[in-house]
């Protein structure tokens, strides 16, 4: 008997601790994390620069609202702003709330109803968020869903480039697809997603809930393109597992947020900002991004030779955000991947998510990986049996 709503598949497996990259259930087995609580635990599971940030901010005030003025937002909202370019920050829980804001700050900001997403996207679950989402599985039985969301195809340069209306607001995209498979945008599909913005005087707004904070080996994962967006909405690792989510918007729009027009008694509280604070002061440092980015080239080079199994459709992503499609249903290899004592993540029905630590040691790589070949090349024998 549960108290809880059925609204997760669980896996039958609690987690009772974690360090690094390790985790471990209720009966003692230890598991390699490669989800990193779906991108969350970027620093690996209870950071010690985050510990000490936390466990000091404990010892002051927990909570203080919003009617008062904060420091340690200023201070986050600055290494924000500073490695975004964006020049104000809005303070929230989460991705969807992160979304959420966007999505009313675009509408209040250019008076026009129309907003363009893209197939496969998912961009939350809040009522403007799965209206939003280009998955219909997300949005079926929420209807009448807010109005005036339109999906059009992802990497499709034809389709945006005969986007017109006066009437649209803003695009939103993510530039590497996460819940949608792990798929990165091309650059010439971003250049004109941005060149249409222009030509329909819209805002861009780029959601980096899964991709931002060093997870693709860059402060956000927009850094890879050669574009600049007006809104940018991050979560996830920013607070290295405490709830916080923020929206960082260009200068032309910090009058558009006055006082009243938006907020979160939450959004910004002063535990969570200082798990924010430490870990971005990590992440963003260049040598942390370096060693991101030489992780990300070993586990692609070692993931290349998967290219030789038939089950294999493709390996893709950027950074550590990998993406393995498979021919077969990702939830089978992931079950036996789990029985070895790997923790993975599906993104769609065939492809199998890895998200693991930002600061996964090398041999961690080499267990985790040698995981994933073996349990590969084992389904590929049954299969061809
Ligand atoms: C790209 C993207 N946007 C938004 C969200 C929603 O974030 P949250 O679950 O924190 O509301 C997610 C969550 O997976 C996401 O991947």
């Amino acid at each position: 008997m549960s108290y809880l709503f059925p609204n997760y598949g669980r896996i039958p497996l609690e987690i009772v601790s974690g360090e690094g990259t390790n985790v471990f259930d209720d009966r003692g087995n230890r598991y390699l994390d490669f989800t990193s609580g779906i991108g969350v635990c970027n620093l690996g599971h209870r950071p010690v620069q985050v510990k000490s940030a936390v466990d000091h901010q404990l010892e002051k005030v927990w909570h203080t609202s919003n009617l008062f003025e904060s420091s340690i937002q200023e201070d986050v909202a600055q290494l924000l702003c500073q490695n975004s370019g964006g020049d104000a920050v809005f303070f929230c829980n989460s991705g969807a709330e992160a979304n959420e804001a966007a999505i009313k700050l675009a509408r209040k900001f250019k008076k026009k109803h129309r907003m363009i997403s893209f197939q496969q996207s998912f961009h939350g679950r809040t009522m403007a968020t799965l209206s939003a989402t280009g998955q219909k599985k997300v949005r079926d039985g929420f209807e009448p869903l807010v109005e005036n969301f339109e999906y059009f195809p992802f990497n499709d340069i034809d389709a945006i480039t005969q986007l017109t209306g006066d009437d649209i607001g803003a695009i939103i995209i993510e530039v590497i697809q996460g819940e949608g498979g792990v798929i990165p945008a091309n650059q010439a599909f971003l250049k004109a997603v941005e060149k249409k913005c222009k030509e329909l005087d819209a805002l861009l707004i780029v959601d980096e809930v899964q991709t931002g904070i060093g997870r693709t080996g860059v402060p956000f994962a927009f850094m890879h393109y050669d574009i600049k967006p007006d809104i940018i909405t991050v979560a996830k690792g920013l607070g290295s597992g405490f709830p916080v989510g923020a929206m960082i918007g260009s200068e032309k729009l910090i009058g558009c947020f006055s006082a009243g027009t938006h907020g979160s008694t939450f959004g910004g509280n002063p535990v969570c900002m200082s798990a924010a604070r430490a870990t971005l002061n990590v992440v963003f440092t260049p040598s942390f991004l370096i060693e991101v980015n030489r992780k990300s080239e070993l586990i692609m080079n070692k993931l290349d030779q998967l290219n030789k199994l038939s089950l294999v459709k493709s390996v893709r992503g950027k950074g550590l955000m990998i993406g393995i499609e498979l021919k077969l249903e990702a939830k089978e290899v992931l079950a036996d991947l789990r029985k070895k004592g790997l923790l993975v993540l599906p993104a769609g029905p065939k492809v199998i998510r890895l998200l693991p630590p930002l600061t996964i040691k090398e041999s961690e790589i080499e267990e985790g990986l040698s995981l994933i070949t073996k349990t590969l090349e084992e389904k590929e024998t049954i299969q061809s049996v």
